[in-house]
């Protein structure tokens, strides 16, 4: 691999072979420049609310966004693992979550009103919804995942692109990246005995979230 990098360095196309060389990787950037619009877009939304909301609770409700853009190798490897043609026009039609915006809140009720005031907007449309929160996945994972489309302005008119949003709270995040990083460790005892621990882990983080949620609610009232 390594090395057909180096070769396509340095290898002589003819003039043919560099402009079809040259098409691909334009055609490849203006997709991806449109999974990227749709990330701006989806953060400048979050944001507004975000600020809004700041003025009536004295905090903003969102703690920080991530995003990302899936990386070309995960795409080859999830079309090649869902058994999908390897083309552009399947990855634009299956792969749903090449854009991905991670909102991260301090409180559960601030996750489900950004959700609601996000889906409500007019330009965006829900495609799909699961709420890890009320349904914890069996090893503990919480989120609520929402995949959006978003329209993006472009000369040549408007494109609807996917965007999955993933809001967590803090505590389930913190959770959520070291249960990831244990996703990729060779099955063995340690690990079993990790991902019982990691259960555990995620009970608690519920228990403390519901005891934190009472607790705001009631110096909110005082
Ligand atoms: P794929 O998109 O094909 O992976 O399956 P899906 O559409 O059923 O996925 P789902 O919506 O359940 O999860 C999508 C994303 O959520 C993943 O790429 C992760 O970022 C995150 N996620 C889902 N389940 C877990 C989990 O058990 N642990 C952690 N750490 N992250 C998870
Ligand atoms: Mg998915």
């Amino acid at each position: 691999m390594e090395n057909n990098k180096e070769l396509l360095k340095t290898k002589e196309f003819n003039a043919e072979e560099m402009l079809e060389v040259l098409q691909q990787s334009r055609q490849f950037m203006a997709i991806f420049n449109e999974y990227h619009s749709a990330i701006m877009e989806v953060e400048t939304k979050l944001r507004v609310l975000d600020m809004e909301l700041s003025m009536d609770m004295d905090k903003n409700p969102i703690e920080t966004i991530h995003s990302r853009l899936k990386r070309p190798k995960s795409i080859l490897e999830k079309l090649q693992r869902k058994e999908l043609p390897v083309t552009l026009e399947s990855m634009r039609e299956n792969l749903l979550d090449i854009a991905g915006v991670r909102v991260i809140c301090d409180f559960i009720d601030d996750i489900y009103k950004l959700e609601k005031l996000l889906s409500d907007q007019n330009d965006i449309t829900v495609l799909s919804r699961k709420d890890y929160i009320k349904n914890p996945k069996p090893n503990g994972y919480r989120s609520l995942h929402l995949t959006i489309s978003v329209p993006i302005f472009l000369t040549e008119g408007v494109k609807n692109v996917p965007v999955e949003v993933q809001f967590r709270t803090m505590a389930m995040d913190f959770w959520s990246v070291l249960e990831y990083q244990l996703q990729y460790k060779k099955k063995n005892e340690k690990v079993r005995a990790a991902q019982e621990q990691l259960k555990e882990c995620a009970m608690d983080i519920k228990a403390v979230e519901g005891k934190m949620y009472e607790l705001k609610t009631l110096i909110e009232e005082m």
